[in-house]
C-alpha cells in the first residue's frame, strides 16, 4: 500500500509527565500530517515513550522494540522511535542494540520531535540526549481525553534520592512561566476541559529556579502563588496537582488547598519509607515524624482530604524492623491509596551499588505484606463515602458495562453510576454512594 498520509502509533510507558509529553508529541505528529492508528502493526512511524524507574519497566521496552525492528527489514520505511527514559538513560548505546532505530530522544527534547525527524527524512539515524533549555509547547498536544488534561509547570528534578534515575533522566528543575500556565489552563478551559492536574516530579520545587524573591526572602514564584494565580481560570471546575515531596511541603500550601474552592482536596506525597535510617540512606530530607506531622496539619484543615503516597519496600540493608516501620505508618495514616513497589536497583544511581541488597524473596514478601495491609486500609477508609452525596466529574463510560459511566470525586476515587455517557461526558454529577471497595465505589444520581 503506498496511500497517504502516513500512520503513527505511540505505545506510552510510565508515568503522568510521559503521558503528557506524549500528548505533545502526537500533537506535533499530527501537525506533520500524520494520522493515529490504534494498532501499530498499521502505523508506518512508531514511537515508544520509555520508562525506567524500575528494571521490569525498562526490559518491557526492549521486547516491544524486539518486535518492530524485526517488521522493518520487510517494511523498510517504518519509522523506529524511542523517546522518553531509557532513551537518555541509553542514549548511543540504543543504537548498537537496536540498529534499526531511526532516533533516540531524551524527554527533555519532546517538544522538538519535528526538528529531529526532519532529520531522520533526510537520511540521518538522530540520538537526541544532550540537555537543553525545554522549548514552550509550539503545538497542540493530542490528548487523550476531553474532559481531563495534564498541564506541566516543572520539569525535571533536583533531589538526589539514592534509589531514583530521574534526575538523570529528566534533568534539573525547569519551571514554565505562571503566565504560560495560565495560558494553557485558559485554553483548555474554552476547548471545555473542566480538571486540571498540575505536573512536575517535585511539584512543590514549582518556580525556585524562576527569578525573583518577596520583601521576606520567599521565592515569589512558589506553588502556591500559582494556584492563587490560576485559581479562576474559567470552564476550569478543578485543579489537582502531583508529586508533593515532604521535604518542602508547607502550611501555606496547605491553606490555600483550603480556601480555594477549584483545588481539590486531594495530596499526593510519598513517604517511600516509614523508618528514619532508611529515609536518611535514601535521602530523602525528613523523618517519619515529620511525615505525620504534615498529614495531622493537612487533616486538621481538611479532616476528609484523599491522601495518596508511593512506598518503596527492600530498600538496600532494609530489616525486617525497619519494614515493619513502613506497616506502622501505613496502618496509622489510613491512607487511600498507596502505590507500592519492591526496589529496584537502577543503573547511575548510589543504592544499586551498595552490597546490602536484600534478595528477590524477601522484597516481593514485603511487598505482598505490605498491599494486603493498604487493601485494608483503602477498604476501611472508603467507607466513608457510603450514603454520602459525591460530586463525580464523568469522563466516560464503564469499559465492562456500557450502562454505566464512569468518573471521579474530588478526593479522586474512581466512581460508577447508571447513565448515559453521550449526555453525561464532562458533566459534573452530584451521586449517591451506594457500594463500596477499597479503591472504587457506585452510586445512584441524585
Ligand atoms: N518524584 C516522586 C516520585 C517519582 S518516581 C517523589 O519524589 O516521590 C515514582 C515512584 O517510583 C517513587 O515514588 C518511588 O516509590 C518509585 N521508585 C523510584 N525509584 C525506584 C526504584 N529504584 N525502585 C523501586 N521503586 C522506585
Ligand atoms: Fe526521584 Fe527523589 Fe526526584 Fe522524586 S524527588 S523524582 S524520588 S530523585
Ligand atoms: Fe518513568 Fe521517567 Fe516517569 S523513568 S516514572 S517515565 S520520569
Amino acid at each position: 500500500m503506498t496511500t497517504t498520509p502516513r500512520r503513527y502509533h505511540i505505545t506510552t510507558f510510565g508515568c503522568q509527565m510521559n503521558k503528557a509529553d506524549s500528548e505533545r508529541m502526537a500533537g506535533i505528529l499530527e501537525d506533520m500530517g500524520f494520522q493515529w492508528s490504534e494498532d501499530p502493526n498499521d502505523a508506518s512511524l512508531i514511537l515508544y515513550n520509555t520508562c525506567t524507574i524500575r528494571d521490569n519497566a525498562e526490559q518491557k521496552v526492549y521486547s516491544y522494540l524486539g518486535r518492530q525492528a524485526k517488521r522493518k527489514h520487510e517494511q523498510p520505511d517504518l519509522t523506529l522511535i524511542v523517546a522518553g527514559c531509557v532513551a537518555q538513560q541509553e542514549g548511543e548505546s540504543l543504537l548498537r542494540r537496536v540498529p534499526e532505530l531511526d532516533l533516540v530522544m531524551g524527554p527533555q527534547h519532546a517538544n522538538r520531535l519535528k526538528d529531529l525527524l526532519e532529520t531522520v527524512f533526510d537520511g540521518n539515524q538522530v540520538v537526541a540526549t544532550e540537555a537543553i533549555n525545554i522549548v514552550e509547547d509550539i503545538t497542540k498536544p493530542r490528548r487523550d481525553s476531553t474532559v481531563t488534561a495534564w498541564v506541566n509547570i516543572i520539569y525535571g528534578c533536583n533531589e538526589r534520592c539514592t534509589y531514583c534515575v530521574v534526575p538523570n533522566v529528566r534533568g534539573i528543575e525547569q519551571s514554565r512561566t505562571p503566565e504560560a500556565i495560565r495560558a494553557e489552563m485558559e485554553e483548555l478551559g474554552k476547548q471545555g476541559y473542566k480538571e486540571i492536574t498540575l505536573l512536575g516530579q517535585n511539584i512543590d520545587a514549582y518556580g525556585r529556579d524562576l527569578p525573583g524573591v518577596t520583601e521576606t526572602g520567599r521565592h515569589l514564584h512558589t506553588l502556591t502563588d500559582l494556584l492563587h494565580f490560576v485559581r479562576d481560570v474559567p470552564g476550569i471546575e478543578r485543579i489537582r496537582f502531583a508529586t508533593s515531596h515532604p521535604r518542602y511541603f508547607t502550611e501555606r500550601l496547605i491553606r490555600a488547598c483550603h480556601d480555594l474552592p477549584k483545588v481539590c482536596e486531594h495530596f499526593h506525597i510519598p513517604f517511600q519509607s516509614g523508618d528514619n535510617d532508611i529515609l536518611k540512606a535514601m535521602a530523602r530530607g525528613y523523618t517519619h515524624q515529620k511525615y505525620r506531622a504534615i498529614i495531622d496539619k493537612i487533616r486538621e484543615y481538611m479532616p476528609d482530604a484523599a491522601i495518596s503516597a508511593d512506598a518503596i519496600v527492600g530498600f538496600p540493608g532494609e530489616t525486617e524492623a525497619q519494614f515493619e516501620n513502613t506497616l506502622k505508618l501505613v496502618e496509622d495514616i489510613e491512607f487511600d491509596l498507596v502505590n507500592t513497589a519492591a526496589y529496584s536497583p537502577r543503573p547511575g544511581t548510589p543504592a544499586a551499588l551498595w552490597e546490602s541488597q536484600l534478595s528477590e524473596e524477601v522484597k516481593s514478601d514485603r511487598l505482598q505484606r505490605l498491599n494486603h495491609l493498604v487493601g485494608v486500609k483503602a477498604g476501611a477508609r472508603s467507607q466513608r463515602y457510603f450514603g454520602r452525596i459525591e460530586e463525580v466529574l464523568v469522563e466516560d463510560q464503564n469499559l465492562k458495562d456500557p450502562n454505566q459511566v464512569m468518573g471521579r470525586t474530588q478526593g479522586n476515587r474512581l466512581t460508577f453510576f447508571n447513565g448515559d455517557i453521550g449526555e453525561l461526558k464532562g458533566q459534573l454529577v452530584k451521586v449517591k454512594i451506594t457500594e463500596i471497595r477499597p479503591f472504587s465505589l457506585t452510586g445512584v444520581v441524585i
